[in-house]
């Protein structure tokens, strides 16, 4: 059993301020909500996803060159973890990105990918709680809705999220192999600062 590793000494992927404090403070005291870590690799962060899809066997070294390519794009990935103190572990993970369009006078949409609770934590309130905070990222940067996609057996749940069905999902699948294609590229993409505080504009209170 690891002891519990504090925000401080982790790199996260973005600041904990923008996690509502709302949500965070309805979790249990067994549990801590924060951005990933560029060591959660050991945390079991891929372990959790794989109860959602399959997921590769990556060296500390990929996975840390992974987490530098979605911090090197500012203001744009959101992943956050919930982490069991007594273990140190990741029991629920999920994300948010941004995406910039012309339309909407220039709006901001935020896309909500990636949601897993660990087998032995769902029904606990954990998927819940992970949408409620990364919908409330995504308000607090400026996103005018938040999306996502799922099958119809987890259409029941977003419900109790709050979201509504609207349209359809289109899919193309193409065969690449993504593994090569990270490792080529990232190397070329220079480390930037994780912002230290909430930007002004985004500072209000989300409808949570
Ligand atoms: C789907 C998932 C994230 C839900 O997380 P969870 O922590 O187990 O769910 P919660 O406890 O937060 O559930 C919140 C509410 O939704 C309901 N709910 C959860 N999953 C549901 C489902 N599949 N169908 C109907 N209701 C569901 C719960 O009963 C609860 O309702 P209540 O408020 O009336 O008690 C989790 O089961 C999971 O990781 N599944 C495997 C991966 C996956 O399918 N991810 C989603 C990809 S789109």
């Amino acid at each position: 059993m690891s002891a519990f590793t504090p925000d401080s000494e982790l790199e996260l992927l973005f600041t904990p301020g923008l996690i509502p404090a709302e949500v965070k403070a309805l979790l249990g005291s067994d549990l801590h909500m924060r951005p990933l870590a560029k060591t959660d690799l050991s945390r079991s962060h891929l372990k959790v996803l794989s109860v959602l899809t399959s997921t590769p066997d990556l060296t500390e070294a990929q996975y840390a060159q992974a987490f530098d390519r979605l911090r090197s794009c500012p203001d744009t990935y959101f992943t956050l973890v919930i982490v069991a103190r007594e273990t140190d572990q990741i029991v629920g993970v999920g994300s948010v990105f941004l995406e910039q369009k012309f339309t909407r006078n220039l709006g901001t949409v935020g896309h909500i990918e990636d949601i897993a609770v660990d087998k032995s934590m769902q029904g606990r309130k954990l998927g819940l709680r992970i949408i409620n905070a990364l919908t409330g990222i995504s308000e607090r940067m400026g996103c005018y809705k938040t999306i996502l996609n799922c099958s119809d057996a987890n259409v029941p749940f977003y419900q109790k999220c709050g979201f509504e069905k609207k349209e359809n999902e289109m899919a193309r699948y193409h065969s690449v192999g993504s593994l090569a294609a990270t490792s080529t590229t990232a190397s070329t993409i220079p480390a930037v600062s994780v912002p230290l505080a909430v930007p002004e504009r985004l500072v209000h209170t989300p409808r949570l």
